[in-house]
């Protein structure tokens, strides 16, 4: 790759003074050191603004899924920007390719998700995916049917829906637009909530405070349940076996519509297009989904509605007033297009059945480390908690920084992990060989043992 001189990285830096950086500490910005210059990506690696190679350990931003530049996506996005630069899909337009990408998005997702809008992000897929249920509820005669069932930990996004329907750690001196209308469940965190119980006897309370909700609410005032397949964001929560196939059953019991935020968990990260119902077993009403529908190398985001829902809010006199400029963009669909071709014609999602576990594997023998407390998660998608006592399972306070110290020394090492208070979580791009995962194993090995020593 490109030298890249140190004249570049404080010419870039100074610049960057004016730049607002997403989920940062803006205060601790203002230091130049304590930010990194990406100027170059290849495969599973980036490389900084001081020329270091790193593996990209958290894939972008868990989206890049295919790795870093892919000659066929690239070309994709720029013979259609020849051909069509841009055209929207208001009104009685479209376009080939949100047209090919819709039917190849319906065709890969489960069950009757038939239909699909396009947006940018997947925080306004979300938003999306509740304007539709509210304005379905209201076709219905249900104007009261609104709230909304979240989880404590959960992550959709941050506009200000998604952030009211994200866990409300995320809102400290922020407002959030909805506050009364979602309910936060509790998380399946069965590290620090299970408190001895079974799997089974955990699974019975999370079903149980869901009933509950249920029960205090009114199934009439709830229009929806939204959950990731696993929690990412919110430290990597895995719900215990059966769950989300039981709060299926008792969302359709009581006629509430359930959204699967596959933002994350879609295209290959857990072996497959879909987890919803590969993975766990559930055909829910719709899927939102972004991040590795393109790989990351155009912005795009997916609302997949039922049959069911789209024929009430399609009925002849309803109105469609929801629009995105950008829905549908002819260049992010043609890099979607691409993308998925490139997934599909590798193999990646099924050689993630092997090379995931592997990985998964690997970061599993770390847990012999003294400040390990669990590692959790399922193939590219895992999370390691640190803590000062193993047996009490006491965390770390947060002026120690555990997580981000351990970052910065996977860092120095050839490594970007993404720190979240004392939880490390690695995401990493799904082309990661056998090589490449023993690296990451004694690069996190090394850098957890140089923080302890320091602790
Ligand atoms: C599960 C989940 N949903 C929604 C979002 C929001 O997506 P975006 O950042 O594209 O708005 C994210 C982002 O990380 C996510 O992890």
């Amino acid at each position: 790759m490109n030298k890249i001189t140190k004249l570049n990285t404080d010419d870039i830096l100074t610049k960057d003074a004016h730049l607002i950086q997403s989920f940062a500490d803006l205060d601790g910005l203002k230091q130049v050191a304590s930010r990194t210059a990406i100027v170059a990506a290849k495969g599973a690696y980036v490389t900084d603004s001081e020329g270091n190679d790193l593996i990209d350990g958290i894939g972008g931003l868990w989206c890049v899924n295919v790795g870093h530049g892919h000659t066929e996506i690239i070309a994709a996005i720029t013979e259609q920007l020849k051909t069509l630069d841009y055209y929207s899909t208001f009104y009685n337009f479209t376009h080939p390719a949100a047209a090919r990408l819709a039917e190849k998005i319906t065709q890969l997702a489960p069950g009757n998700l038939n239909r699909v809008y396009f947006a940018n992000s997947g925080s306004v897929a979300n938003d999306t995916a509740i304007r539709m249920l509210h304005h379905y509820n209201n076709r219905l005669g249900r104007p009261n049917k609104k709230k909304i069932l979240s989880r404590i930990g959960a992550y959709h996004g941050s506009t200000h829906l998604a952030m009211a329907m994200t866990t409300p750690a995320y809102s400290e001196g922020w407002d959030t637009a909805a506050e009364n209308l979602v309910h936060h469940l509790r998380a399946p965190y069965a590290y620090r909530e299970a408190d001895g119980m079974t799997d089974a006897e955990f699974l019975d309370v999370l079903a149980e405070d869901m009933l509950g909700a249920i029960h205090n609410i009114g199934a009439e005032n709830i229009a929806t349940f939204i959950a990731e397949p696993i929690m990412g964001a919110g430290g990597i929560l895995v719900a215990p076996d059966g769950y989300h196939k039981r709060m299926r059953q008792i969302t359709q019991d009581h006629d509430i519509k359930y959204i699967s935020d596959e933002v994350v968990t879609a295209f290959g990260r857990l072996g497959h297009m879909f987890a919803s119902k590969d993975v766990f077993g559930i055909e829910p009403d719709i899927i939102t989904t972004a991040k590795g529908l393109t790989s990351g190398y155009q912005p795009l985001s997916a609302t997949i509605i039922s049959d069911e829902i789209y024929d009430v809010i399609s009925e002849p006199g309803a109105m469609f007033y929801h629009g995105m400029t950008y829905s549908g963009h002819p260049a992010a669909a043609a890099a979607a297009l691409a993308n998925i071709e490139v997934l599909e014609s590798n193999k990646i999602p099924e050689n993630v059945r092997t090379t995931g576990k592997i990985f998964e594997n690997a970061l599993r023998g770390l847990t012999d480390l003294d400040i390990v407390g669990e590692v959790r998660g399922s193939h590219f998608m895992m999370g390691i908690e640190f803590v000062k006592d193993k047996a009490t399972k006491e965390a770390y306070s947060d002026e120690i920084n555990v997580g981000l110290r351990v970052a910065q020394e996977a860092q120095k090492r050839g490594l970007i992990a993404r720190p979240l208070g004392n939880i490390l979580i690695l995401s990493p791009t799904l082309i990661m060989d056998e090589k490449q995962i023993a690296q990451i194993e004694v690069i996190l090995r090394e850098s957890i043992k140089a923080v302890t020593a320091e602790l």
